[in-house]
């Protein structure tokens, strides 16, 4: 059926540049993708799933109906042992762990205060849940103090944050967060996406790092990045895995997961119990490598560089991120040009993804490409 206005919304995409495609499989010299530690690197070179043990076959349904197993709450009890929490309940990713986390903690006379940056997904499951929405400046403690004391108290209150920013690279301050919540009665909420693997000893994320995990209502942590699988965990008490079980619409009303998945996390969490420290000394060197190269430091100036593998150049004004993306594209180097909506207009970046495996030369290569790019532009 003729449906004109799909090819109307779509060239107005287009008109704005921000249409977007399937890159389908390119080759070239992976900084964009989220595999920090190379576990998903590590899988294709030794074919996946090689020592992981076989999970017991699921009926498929929901995990209400037919699809719950032992094997599921035994693997959700050893999830919550290392993030050092007493509950957590699986979801089938990130974005549906946020999006039936938000929409049914908050409710209507509720209110939640976000982060300027916070996550699709997050921004998704507000809206479901029907609270007021209060967006506060990024990591500014001040910010979400002003708003919570001007906040209704009739209903409750939440902050919701990021520990480690997924399109800035930067860190949450989250012991003040959980200092001004505790303060206002609010609860906190952490999504953790981009710190598993990278933050905390054995990569517990920055929660269990600071010792925070009795001053948080729910943590979330997705395994779609450094664990190299697909899923998400949403942490907390009992009474918060009860209530997800009763209240989450994304939870109740889907599939419970497959064998094969619950085989790709553990073997995550195995890998993070037993190759990470390798894996993080040899990301720390590429991060150094990269963070100390001369012309890097020019274009991102001292004060805006974060440490951590997520690292960003604005090319502003010398070209448009996806021409740049193609041109490093084009050189070998695979990097995502960063736009809207997945960041404010004018905020247009290039995300350079670093990872355990990339050599050094690999960095060198990448920060001159790049220079002569930006260089032929100005
Ligand atoms: C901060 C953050 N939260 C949640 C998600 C969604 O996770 P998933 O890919 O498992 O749906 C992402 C993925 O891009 C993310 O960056």
């Amino acid at each position: 059926m003729d449906a004109p206005f799909l090819t109307h919304r779509l060239e107005a995409l287009r008109e704005s540049g921000t249409y977007r495609t399937l890159p389908g499989q390119r080759k070239g010299v992976d900084f964009w993708s989220n595999d920090y530690l190379g576990f998903a690197h590590t899988q294709r070179q030794q074919g996946v799933f090689a020592s992981t043990r076989v999970f017991a076959s699921i009926a498929p349904g929901s995990r209400l109906i037919s699809g719950d197993h032992g094997d599921i709450t035994a693997l959700e009890q050893r999830i919550a042992h290392f993030h050092g929490h007493p509950a957590a309940l699986l979801f089938g990713s990130g974005y549906t762990a946020n999006l039936g986390v938000l929409s049914c903690l908050a409710r209507r006379n509720d209110t939640i205060i976000y982060d300027a940056l916070i996550h699709a997904s997050i921004r998704d499951g507000i809206r479901l849940s029907g609270a007021a929405a209060r967006r506060c400046t990024h990591n500014d403690v001040e910010d979400v103090r002003r708003l919570l004391a001007a906040a209704s108290t009739e209903g409750e209150r939440f902050v919701v944050t990021e520990s480690r920013f997924s399109m800035d690279g930067d860190v949450a301050p989250l012991r003040e967060l959980a200092e001004v919540c505790a303060g206002h009665g609010a609860h906190l909420i952490v999504d953790e996406a981009h710190s598993i693997g990278i933050d905390g000893s054995q990569g517990a994320g920055l929660v269990a790092e600071l010792g925070l995990q009795e001053h948080i209502l729910a943590t979330i942590t997705t395994y779609g990045k450094a664990p190299a699988a697909s899923g998400a965990t949403v942490l907390g008490k009992e009474a918060l895995r009860d209530y997800l079980i009763n209240f989450s619409r994304p939870f109740i009303f889907t599939t419970g997961p497959r064998p094969e998945q619950l085989a790709a996390i553990a073997r995550g969490y195995n890998l993070l119990a037993s190759e990470q420290i390798e894996a993080r000394d040899n990301l720390a060197a590429v991060i150094e490598r990269f963070c100390t190269n001369t012309f890097y430091q020019r274009v991102q100036g001292p004060t805006s560089q974060v440490q951590g593998p997520i690292q960003l150049v604005y090319p502003r004004g010398k070209g448009h991120v996806m021409d740049l993306e193609a041109d490093l594209l084009a050189d070998g180097y695979l990097v995502k040009g960063i736009r809207y909506p997945s960041v404010a207009r004018g905020e247009e970046r290039l995300r350079i993804c670093l990872h355990a495996f990339n050599t050094l030369e690999e960095v060198d290569g990448l920060c001159s490409s790049l220079r002569r790019h930006l260089e032929r532009r100005m």
